[in-house]
């Protein structure tokens, strides 16, 4: 199930720039551009995202002479560039040519031009078009030397429940059930009448009148991913067949919804690139940060692309909230800590038009004389100084991390499925509350994808992974067998991959290992707390559970399971594993995994920082180690014995001040830094 460990993405220097879109500017503008680029040490633009209706500007008729222009500007710049390939927003032409090729939701209504990502992912007219002008741009551009490597289509995700994806629907369950009988069992027709006679009979989940089958949801988001994946193939094969041999990425996007099975993705391409949006304007922010980072450097397997984040603001909920430079380059040396080999922000220039004139871009609308730009010119010089750490190592991880946190698509899907005990329950908020525990203990983590090589995790978490198949119950066991301690949150394994409950007590798939047994779910409303021994808090969700062979390491104390045990650890082989089974409060959870991580022999990256509000990281590199420390505190901190600071280019003691940060060079392994609160 693991791939092959890919050429770590060394592009020689970290990327710097973002989205280029000068088809919204005049000559003039883009000559200014091109002033401004060189002036912030702009080294990467990333160009032809939304660029189909000028490419071809009626079918099979390409027209890239502008595109030659811009390319030539940019190259006799010493700029480089990321060419995407336009397919995420077909031009009206297309829409009017191909009117089967428009998705259509799962209420029947068509989803019409005016926008953006009006395709049917598996209409074989917008398929051929993909590929052509895939070719296309990969003839014209793909020997190109500025081109740094290929942006495929923008973040994957429209979903049609169209005649096009029934029929390759049921191509998709054909292949993976081989016959109804197969399929009728995984789904679970016998429930509600629901049994196949004949594949024509299969539709995706579109609108019925009540709950959809669990099954059929769960398949037709797998293959959903599958399906946009085999997209993206074809296009990668495509300017593959040119000649060209650019690296290829795609840009997931990391929002609270996902269709993609990232592990799988991650395996076809040659670095794996995110769209971060920070959820919060607040300090939480910063752990965002981390986790997206985490996240992707641990789907590549190494070095990442940080392909867009917002320079100037946040969307929160129906406004703009403003980001100030200094947390604009904090957040972007937070990324490059974790593994990116990027600054790259969505995009270059605030647009004067469009749906999203209101986005932030490295020139604002007031111009470059701005204090916003001013950053701009600061991060681009902080790159330069830095620049030596983007050479990755020659082996081992980019960073070290002894924290393994799980990682898995299908556990989401799974969660997303309607009826559960409690639907109120989100995979991504589970997932992240873990990783927000170890952050804050000052933790390196990684994540895992199931039935991979876990051995080097000394702790391994498994946030709410509500489905999971025999395999991965084994994997987990043999895990804590040979020596590893476990963590299992609440709602975890309560079914199989075909969504199946696994009866005899719960949680049915991993009983055994946890030495419980679950007769009876209680969820419990948001706003009510479940108190547990030690100072604990629980709630959302508890179980009246019995310790077969576990020990109890924390009870209820009150209502209905009054006494009963909330947490427990059972032993196994050489190691053990920890049940968690209600949803603790983050302070809980933060004490719990630190504890645990304590005890597991697991030391954070730099004693001590986490207390005075320091981020402390360290990425490895081709000749030393580096450390980067963050300050998300409100007082200065004086460093002292860290290495040479890349920023200042000193190796005296210095004094970090709130908000800022410091990049140092440690030769010969970690030094024993010192930190502790200025006077
Ligand atoms: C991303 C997208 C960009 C831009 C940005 C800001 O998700 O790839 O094209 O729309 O969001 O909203």
């Amino acid at each position: 199930m693991t791939h092959a460990p890919r050429t770590p993405f060394a592009p020689g220097r970290f990327l710097f720039g973002g989205d280029y879109n000068p088809e919204q500017w005049s000559r003039a503008v883009r000559e200014e551009d091109i002033a401004l680029m060189r002036r912030a040490k702009v080294n990467t633009a990333t160009i032809g995202v939304f660029s189909w209706a000028l490419l071809e500007p009626r079918e099979g008729e390409y027209d890239a002479a502008w595109l030659d222009e811009v390319i030539d500007d940019l190259a006799a710049a010493g700029i480089g560039f990321l060419l995407a390939t336009p397919t995420a927003s077909p031009p009206p032409w297309f829409t009017i040519a191909h009117p089967d090729a428009l998705p259509i939701r799962a209420d029947g209504t068509p989803v019409l031009h005016g926008s953006r990502d009006t395709y049917a992912i598996s209409a074989p007219a917008y398929r051929s078009a993909a590929r052509r002008i895939a070719r296309f741009l990969g003839e014209r551009y793909g020997r190109h030397p500025a081109l740094r490597g290929w942006h495929i289509h923008n973040e994957y995700g429209t979903v049609d429940y169209g005649p096009h994806a029934e029929r390759a629907f049921r191509d998709w369950l054909r292949r993976r059930y081989g016959d109804l009988d197969a399929l009728n069992a995984a789904w679970s027709t016998a429930f509600w009448s629901q049994r196949y006679g004949a594949w024509q009979e299969i539709l995706p989940p579109r609108q019925t009148q009540y709950l959809h089958n669990p099954a059929q949801l769960v398949d037709f988001k797998r293959f959903n991913s599958d399906e946009m994946l085999a997209a993206y193939v074809e296009q990668r094969d495509a300017i593959r067949a040119t000649g060209s041999s650019a690296p290829m990425t795609t840009n997931f996007m990391l929002p609270t919804w996902n269709h993609l099975e990232q592990w799988s993705w991650s395996a076809q391409q040659d670095v794996v690139s995110i769209d971060h949006y920070l959820d919060t304007a607040g300090p939480d922010g910063e752990a965002h940060v981390a986790y997206g980072s985490d996240l992707t450097r641990s789907w590549s397997g190494g070095p990442w692309l940080l392909m867009e984040q917002n320079a100037t603001g946040m969307r929160i909920g129906d406004r703009l909230a403003t980001k100030q430079p200094d947390r604009m380059i904090r957040n972007s040396l937070g990324y490059i800590a974790r593994g990116s080999q990027s600054s790259l922000f969505f995009q270059w220039r605030a647009s004067a038009g469009g749906s999203e004139s209101w986005h932030g871009a490295l020139v604002p609308h007031a111009g470059s004389d701005s204090r916003a730009f001013e950053g701009v010119v600061a991060l681009g010089e902080m790159l330069e100084r830095i620049a030596e750490v983007a050479e990755p190592p020659a082996d081992g991880p980019i960073v070290e991390a002894s924290i393994g946190i799980v990682w898995d698509a299908e556990g989401w899907w799974s969660l997303e499925t309607p009826h559960l005990p409690n639907d109120a329950i989100s995979y991504p908020d589970e997932v992240r509350a873990a990783h927000r525990a170890c952050w804050r203990d000052g933790h390196a983590v990684d994540f895992v994808r199931p039935l991979a090589d876990a051995s080097r995790y000394r702790l391994l978490v498994v946030p709410t992974l509500y489905a999971l198949s025999e395999e991965t119950a084994r994997w987990l066991e043999t895990y804590v067998e040979a020596g590893g301690l476990l963590v299992v949150t609440f709602a975890t394994g309560l079914a199989d991959e075909r969504q199946r409950i696994a009866l005899g007590g719960y949680p049915g798939m991993l009983r055994e290992l946890l030495g419980v047994r679950g007769e009876q779910i209680l969820p419990e409303p948001d706003d009510v707390a479940l108190p547990l021994t030690g100072g604990l808090q629980g709630g959302t969700w508890s179980e009246l559970l019995h310790a077969e062979s576990a020990q109890v390491l924390h009870r209820y104390t009150s209502g209905p399971l009054d006494g009963l045990p909330a947490i427990t650890r059972a032993r196994r082989g050489a190691g053990s594993a920890v049940y968690v089974s209600t949803k603790l409060a983050q302070a809980s959870l933060d004490e719990l995994l630190g504890d645990l991580a304590r005890e597991a022999g697991v030391l954070p990256v730099l004693e001590g920082a986490a207390a005075l509000g320091v981020e402390a990281v360290r990425r490895r590199g081709a000749h030393a180690d580096y450390l980067f420390l963050l300050h998300h505190g409100d007082r200065p901190v004086h460093v002292d014995g860290a290495g040479i600071e890349l920023l200042t280019g000193s190796s005296d003691a210095l004094r970090l001040e709130p908000g800022g940060v410091a990049v140092f060079r440690q030769l010969g392994g970690s030094l024993p830094a010192t930190l502790r609160l200025a006077h």
